[in-house]
């Protein structure tokens, strides 16, 4: 495997992903929705970076789309226990690991846009715009552009493995 981002450059840049939030949602209240289980370490450090003086909290969604392969299967599975009324005058920031052809958010954003929150944005650490299919979710805040490669740690796997590595990593094609 190669390395693509260094532990010490994805946390430096968390760190100024997390002082920009903080100045954007100052006297708010920030209500974080995390896309399990890819943006688990994301939000984790995300939010620890976070002025400790902003309110926050914290909520869960289940998506997937990919399975055992390195190619979105095109359809995604989104499972919820949140009932749709909390979204309702929120400011929802979602927070997400990876925005690849974008139907993840797509679908979610759509969702949570019909329960009429406040404001609704994307913080998402890896953008990979070359995979593109659905342009409806330009994210506000973006850790790292990326080339078009199967990346796999800091959250994200292949096949559910890699996703405790503390950097982001390019997968060997001789390792799928
Ligand atoms: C990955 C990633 C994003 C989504 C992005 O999730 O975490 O949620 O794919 O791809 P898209 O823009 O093409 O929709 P995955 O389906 O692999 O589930 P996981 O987070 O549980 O690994």
């Amino acid at each position: 495997m190669k390395i693509l981002i260094e532990e010490a450059d994805l946390q430096e840049r968390v760190d100024e992903l997390a002082k920009k939030i903080s100045k954007e949602y100052e006297g708010k209240t920030l209500y974080l929705l995390c896309i399990l289980k890819g943006s688990v370490m994301f939000l984790a450090d995300l939010a620890k970076k976070l002025d400790t003086d902003l309110h926050t909290e914290f909520h869960f969604v289940e998506a997937s789309s990919y399975g055992e392969s390195t190619e979105s299967s095109g359809s995604v599975e989104v499972e919820s226990s949140l009932s749709h009324d909390e979204f309702e005058g929120k400011d929802v920031l979602i927070v997400e690991d990876i925005i690849d052809t974008g139907r993840t958010l797509s679908k979610i954003k759509k969702d949570i846009n019909s329960h009429n929150p406040a404001s609704l944005k994307i913080c998402t650490l890896l953008d990979k715009p070359e995979r593109r299919v659905i342009t409806d979710v330009e994210p506000e805040y973006i850790g790292f552009t990326i080339p078009d490669k199967f990346v796999i740690g800091y959250g994200l796997d292949y096949d559910q493995q890699y996703r405790n590595l503390p950097f982001i990593g390019i997968l060997d094609p001789e390792d799928i």
